[in-house]
């Protein structure tokens, strides 16, 4: 039987501490970039890539995700009255959107603990990580992309993205080999290691965050011990997981953004301002009136 991708986990326990003081009160994940929440990005990327059932793991004062995607019934009738329509059609698409189930993460122990919290509710199936932080614009979703892939190879495949210099040490590091088609994306995965030395890692090819595995991961992940700054790591689980099935990385076409960070973040900012039709014109001529 073909497996197929239906279930999209979103890891949102982090404490958000790059953030602070904005994050103290409000999870990371609702930080805008313009004027839409960094979750919600990832969340209509899972759906455009065939998601309908979105996982979300969260933890203490993550309460205002569980808001965004729910029915806000005061705004909806306010706005309603006010005849405020387009912002009404707004408000709506986005409780409309999917199936949402949250799980919580009593403990932040790492990323790889986060996904195992999903898996009850994933199952015996493949499912999709994504990190919410790791912001694509792209003209085809990045996990629709790493789809087709799925699709064809039916295992598991992770996105990859060249990082040069000592920049590597802040990712997974993949240690893989050409595979056949794609246009050169596609590479099957040796090994892997979480923020290796620069001189210890193995390429210059990074994971980034956007997975398709399959649930044999949740067994890897139950075994597997505490590694990269305490944390179980992801990255440990899947190596496990490569000892028994065979692992595709696979360069997506777009521009990431690590929102997660703060220069990223306003980066996000500005190229997303810049190309929106109602913003982008005034936008432009005052950036271009800055004397910089
Ligand atoms: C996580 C993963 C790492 C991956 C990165 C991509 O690290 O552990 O393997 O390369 O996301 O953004 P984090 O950024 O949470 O430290």
């Amino acid at each position: 039987m073909t497996m197929k991708l239906r279930k999209a986990v979103f890891p949102a326990a982090g404490l958000g501490t790059r953030f602070l003081p904005a994050t103290k009160a409000q999870p990371k994940e609702m930080l805008p970039v313009v004027d839409k929440p960094i979750i919600q990005y990832g969340v209509e990327e899972a759906m455009a890539s065939g998601c309908d059932q979105i996982i979300i793991i969260t933890g203490r004062g993550k309460q205002a995700i569980e808001d965004h995607f729910d029915v806000s019934y005061e705004l909806e009738k306010m706005l309603e009255e006010r005849h405020k329509l387009d912002l009404l059609k707004i408000v709506r698409s986005i409780s409309d959107m999917i199936y949402l189930a949250y799980v919580r993460q009593k403990e932040a122990l790492g990323l790889g603990h986060a996904v195992l919290m999903a898996r009850e509710l994933v199952g015996n199936e493949p499912f999709a990580v994504l990190l919410a932080d790791d912001v694509i614009d792209s003209r085809v979703p990045a996990l629709k992309q790493m789809v087709e892939v799925f699709n064809q190879k039916q295992c598991s495949v992770i996105a990859a993205q060249v990082v040069e210099g000592k920049m590597i040490s802040s990712y997974g590091v993949l240690d893989a080999q050409p595979a056949q088609g794609y246009g050169g994306r596609l590479f099957e995965i040796r090994n892997m290691v979480e923020k290796p030395k620069p001189e210890e890692a193995p390429s210059n090819l990074a994971v980034i965050g956007r997975y398709i595995l399959t649930p044999t991961v949740f067994e890897c992940l139950a075994k597997t011990p505490a590694g990269a700054g305490g944390e179980l790591q992801l990255t440990d689980g899947m190596r496990m997981l490569l000892k028994q099935e065979k692992m595709y990385a696979y360069v997506y076409e777009g521009r990431r953004y690590d929102t997660g960070d703060k220069l990223g973040f306003l980066k996000a900012t500005v190229e997303f301002a810049l190309k929106r039709d109602d913003l982008g014109g005034p936008f432009r001529e005052y950036l271009k009136g800055l004397k910089l």
